[in-house]
């Protein structure tokens, strides 16, 4: 399988925070593999299924590449991920070699910005994390059965302004202005806004230490028509209100879980106001597994904010499960970023009409981070334990936290 076994093995040593995420092609140089990956398919077997808009009707033989590349990850028959695809040579911008391949361009863009969204600590930045919550506001505007319909992955998010006029979109603003210089600057070269958001939410991703490389696809629609609105979840709902949204947009509840955990590099500024920039796991910009433990944990360092939707879905009987396997060590990390990447694919490319005729462009995305030392770890436990509150800032930029 090209892009999918993901034999890392995962040190977490005690003091110094070290994760070695060590990424090779062969499951027998990882022993004690074979079980891992048997858990993995057992857990898939609760991420969503259903095929998705021009894939739902188009007959098997009638699929191009892409659509059966993105069928099989809808079904979860291939991965979401893809550890270690690559750009062999970048034709310059303005080439007509560069615009005869359809990725070549987006290869500009991507490097553009994964250099917005990384810190001088090696951690993601607020640019990084609100980009992916970008992707998620864009495209999770659609529900299936919705009337009228539309909404989903189309860029309406910013080419109808939602991102300023709707409340549920405070703390995107800056990442939307970015988004449009980069459309302004790319626009010429054919580089849609829709396209533009979702890669904004895979370079996110990925530009996270330990964060997951998912599949990118290019080709979608732009619409400036505005979304529905209410179909945004509530951070006040409770688990069952937000596990039937979800299950409209036909992402089960493992799927949501494993998206929700997206929320390990988050650092909110809206959901409590007075505590602006305090993250939802100890350790903001690094795309680690502590989200999920520290959500269950009723003594969860004094710093986190945790959102009442999370907590909800953190103690429903549906959805704990995979709280606590997402949450558990090496295991849940694999098992998290597998699904993760599954689900996002999904995400992105709901309310999506023309999959079959888009095209994969995952090797312009920057390299999977396998590893992370955290350089200032006893000042991160300091904030995390409720102290040195000046610590925001820099964690808010990925930058090494300051001496006093
Ligand atoms: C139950 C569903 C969800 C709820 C209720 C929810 C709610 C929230 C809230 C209230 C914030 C804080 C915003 C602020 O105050 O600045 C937030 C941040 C964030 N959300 Fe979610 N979210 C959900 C699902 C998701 C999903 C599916 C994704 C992406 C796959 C996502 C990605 C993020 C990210 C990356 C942030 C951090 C943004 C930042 O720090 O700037 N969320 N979410
Ligand atoms: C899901 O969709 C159905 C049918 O359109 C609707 O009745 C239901 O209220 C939706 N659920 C949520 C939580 O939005």
């Amino acid at each position: 399988m090209a892009n999918g076994i993901l034999p890392f093995t995962m040190r977490l040593a005690t003091g110094l925070c070290t994760a070695v995420l060590a990424t090779a092609g062969l499951t027998t140089a990882f022993p004690g593999m074979d079980k891992t990956m048997s858990e993995l398919q057992k857990r898939q077997g609760d991420l969503s299924k259903s095929l998705l808009g021009d894939l739902e009707t188009l007959p098997d033989k009638d699929l191009t590449a892409t659509g059966k590349a993105v069928r099989d990850i809808l079904t979860g028959k291939a991965e979401g991920l893809d550890l270690s695809s690559q750009v062999k040579r970048v034709p310059p911008k303005t080439s007509s070699e560069c615009a005869k391949d359809k990725c070549c361009i987006w290869k500009y863009v991507a490097d553009e910005m994964r250099d917005a969204m990384v810190g001088t600590a090696g951690r993601c930045n607020n640019f990084a994390r609100a980009a992916v919550r970008l992707g998620f506001h864009d495209a999770g505007t659609w529900a299936r059965g919705n009337v009228p319909s539309g909404g989903g992955a189309d860029g309406s998010i910013i080419l109808a302004g939602e991102c300023e006029s709707r409340r549920s979109n405070d703390g995107l603003h800056e990442i939307c202005d970015l988004v449009r210089t980069w459309h302004a600057k790319y626009k010429e070269y054919g580089v849609g806004v829709a396209d533009l958001v979702q890669l904004s939410a895979v370079v996110g991703t990925v530009a996270c230490p330990l964060g997951p490389r998912v599949r990118f696809f290019v080709g979608r629609r732009d619409s400036s028509e505005p979304a529905p609105e209410g179909l945004l979840p509530s951070p006040k709902a409770d688990a069952d209100k937000l596990i039937g949204l979800f299950a409209n947009k036909t992402i089960s509840a493992a799927g949501l879980v494993a998206l929700l955990g997206s929320h390990t590099v988050s650092q909110q500024r809206f959901y409590d106001k007075g505590r602006a920039l305090d993250p939802q796991d100890s350790t903001p910009g690094v795309w680690d597994n502590l989200y999920f433990k520290e959500t269950l944990s009723s003594k969860a360092p004094p710093r986190l904010v945790k959102f009442a939707s999370d907590v909800n879905l953190a103690n429903d009987a549906r959805t704990r499960p995979m709280f606590e396997a997402y949450g558990n060590s090496l295991k849940g990390q694999i098992t998290w970023s597998q699904a993760y990447a599954r689900e996002y694919v999904r995400l992105s490319l709901l309310g999506v009409y023309n999959i079959n005729d888009m095209t994969e462009c995952t090797r312009v995305l920057p390299n999977f981070m396998g590893s992370f030392d955290s350089v200032d770890k006893a000042k991160l436990d300091e904030f995390a334990a409720g102290e040195l509150d000046s610590a925001r800032v820099a964690l808010m930029n990925g930058d090494v936290i300051p001496d006093l």
